[in-house]
C-alpha cells in the first residue's frame, strides 16, 4: 500500500532512504535547502558516491514516484510520513550530538503539516530527541492538524547501503502512538511481508539507544579483534586465523572481525563519543565503550610506527606508495579515516606520499597538505620504497601486483587490511610482505637469485 513520504535532508542516509522508498513503492518527495543539489538531483545528477544509487533514482524518478524539492512546505503538505535525515554532527564544545538542525527541521515540519502526519527521526539522535520532537511539533501545528512521532534509526553502511536497505537484518520502530506504529508498518510491508524481515516494535527511547549500542558494540568488535592483532604479532599467532576460529562460533559471528588501521567514518567515531556523553549526564559508567574508543585513537597513531618501521627504522627521504584514503574501501568519504592521521605524521618525518585512491577524494589534499595524489595505482607505486594498503578497495584485488612490484625501487609491501596474503604478494615478486597480527614473510634470497 502506497505512503505518501517526505525525506527532509538528502545527504547519505537521506537520499538512499528515499530512492529505496520509492523502489518499495512508495511516493517519495526528498527536501534539501541547498539549491544545488536539487537542481542536480532532478538533472539526473548524484551528489554523493554510492554504488547502485544513480540507477535506483533514475528509475524511480523516471516513474514518477521520486522528486525533489527545496520547499518543505510544498513536500510535506501532502504526507503521510516526514523522514527527518538531517546531519547531527559533534557540537564544537562537547562530544554531545548537535541537534540543533533536528529541531529546526521538526519546527519546519510542523507549521506546514496538514491531517494526520508521523514525523520519523532517521538520524541518529539521542535517547529523549523524539519526545522533544514532539514537544516542537505540536507548539507548531496548525489547528486541524495533528502529528506523532517515530524512531526509526538506520544500520547503512556507506558503500553498501542499498544492500542494507533492501535487505535489512532488521527493522527498528520506536513509536508510542498506535498510529504512528501503524504508518511505519505499512512503510515497510515490502519488506516485512514479502521478505520476511523482522520489524522490532519499541519505545521511542529504545530505538534510540538501540542504534546507539549497535554502532557501539560493532566498535568494540573491530578494537577487540585489533588488540588481538596486536597480541599475534606478539607472539608469532596469525590473526587471519584468530578471526576465522572464533568467529565461526555462532554466538560471535564472523562479520566485522577484520583487523585493520582503526576504525573510522561518520558514524563509529561520532556515535561512540555521543553514547559516552548520555552515559556520562546520567551517571552511568560505559567502560567498555570508552576502551574501544580509545584504543581506537592509539591504533591510528601506532599505525605510524608500523610504517617506520617497514621502512627499516626512518621514513626520512622514504618514497612511500600509499593506496587508499577514504576512511574504508567502496566510498569517497574521508571522515576520521585513518589516513589523516597516519599521512601528515610520515609527511612530517620527511616522507615523501605518493597517495591513490580509486574515488579520487578532491578533499584528500587539502585535509592532508604535503602529500602527492596520484591518478592511477602505477603512478603511486613509481619508484616507491614501501607500497601501504590503507584502505580495503576491492577493486585493488585486480590489479597487477607484478607489475606493481616491478616498478619500485624496494618492493616492499604493509598491507594494513590484510587482503592480500604473503605468498601472493611474494609471488609477484615484493621481497618483503608485512600483514596485520601475523609474522613478516621474506623472499626466500634463493628464490630471488633463481629469477
Ligand atoms: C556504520 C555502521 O556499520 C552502519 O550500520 C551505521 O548505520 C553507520 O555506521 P559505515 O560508517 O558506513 O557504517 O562503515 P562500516 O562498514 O561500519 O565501517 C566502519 C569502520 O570500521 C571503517 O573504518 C572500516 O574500515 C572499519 N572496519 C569495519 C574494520 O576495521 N574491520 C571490520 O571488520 C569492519
Amino acid at each position: 500500500m502506497t505512503v505518501r513520504i517526505a525525506i527532509i535532508g538528502t545527504g547519505y542516509v537521506g537520499l538512499v532512504s528515499g530512492a529505496c522508498f520509492a523502489e518499495l513503492g512508495h511516493d517519495v518527495v526528498c527536501v534539501d535547502k541547498v539549491a544545488s543539489k536539487i537542481d542536480m538531483l532532478n538533472s539526473g545528477g548524484i551528489p554523493i558516491y554510492e554504488p547502485g544509487l544513480e540507477e535506483i533514482v533514475r528509475r524511480n524518478s523516471a516513474a514518477g514516484r521520486l522528486r525533489f524539492t527545496t520547499s518543505v512546505t510544498e513536500a510535506v503538505q501532502r504526507c503521510d510520513a516526514v523522514f527527518i535525515a538531517v546531519g547531527t554532527p559533534t557540537k564544537s564544545d562537547s562530544d554531545h550530538a548537535d541537534l540543533s538542525y533536528v529541531y529546526a527541521a521538526a519546527e519546519e515540519i510542523a507549521k506546514s503539516i496538514t491531517g494526520f502526519t508521523v514525523v520519523v527521526s532517521k538520524s541518529t539522535v539521542p535517547v529523549g530527541t523524539n519526545r522533544r520532537v514532539l514537544e516542537i511539533c505540536r507548539a507548531n501545528i496548525g489547528e486541524n492538524a495533528q502529528v506523532a512521532v517515530a524512531s526509526n534509526p538506520e544500520f547503512l553502511r556507506e558503500g553498501a547501503a542499498i544492500n542494507d536497505f533492501m535487505c535489512p537484518d532488521r527493522i527498528v520502530v520506536g513509536a508510542d502512538d498506535q498510529r504512528a506504529q501503524e504508518v511505519m508498518e505499512r512503510i515497510y510491508s515490502p519488506l516485512t511481508i514479502s521478505r520476511n524481515v523482522p520489524l522490532i516494535s519499541t519505545s521511542t527511547e529504545t530505538a534510540e539507544l538501540t542504534k546507539y549500542a549497535a554502532n557501539a558494540f560493532l566498535a568494540a568488535k573491530i578494537s577487540f579483534i585489533n588488540e588481538m592483532a596486536d597480541l599475534c604479532e606478539a607472539v608469532g599467532a596469525n590473526i587471519n586465523d584468530v578471526s576465522l576460529g572464533i568467529g565461526l562460533d555462532s554466538r560471535i559471528g564472523r562479520r566485522f572481525l577484520n583487523t585493520g588501521p582503526g576504525w573510522g567514518g561518520s558514524c563509529f567515531p561520532k556515535d561512540t563519543r555521543a553514547l559516552l556523553a548520555t552515559a556520562e549526564q546520567n551517571n552511568v559508567n560505559c567502560k567498555i565503550v570508552q576502551a574501544a574508543l580509545e584504543a581506537n585513537e592509539d591504533r591510528k597513531r601506532l599505525m605510524i610506527e608500523k610504517v617506520i618501521h617497514a621502512c627499516g627504522g626512518a621514513v626520512n627521504g622514504k618514497r612511500i606508495a600509499v593506496f587508499g584514503l577514504t576512511f574504508k574501501g567502496q566510498t569517497d568519504d574521508m571522515r576520521e579515516s585513518t589516513s589523516l592521521v597516519l599521512l601528515p605524521a610520515l609527511a612530517q618525518l620527511g616522507a615523501q606520499i605518493c597517495a591513490f585512491d580509486p574515488s579520487d577524494p578532491h578533499e584528500a589534499s587539502e585535509l592532508i597538505g604535503n602529500i602527492n595524489t596520484c591518478k592511477t595505482p602505477e603512478q603511486a607505486a613509481e619508484g616507491a620504497d614501501l607500497l601501504v594498503i590503507l584502505t580495503d578497495w576491492m577493486i585493488f584485488k585486480t590489479y597487477d601486483l607484478k607489475q606493481l612490484a616491478a616498478q619500485m625501487r624496494r618492493a616492499h609491501m604493509l598491507d594494513l587490511r590484510n587482503m592480500y596474503s604473503s605468498t601472493e604478494a611474494l609471488a609477484a615478486g615484493f621481497t618483503n610482505y608485512t600483514g596485520l597480527g601475523m609474522p613478516p614473510t621474506k623472499r626466500p634470497a634463493l628464490l630471488a637469485v633463481a629469477e
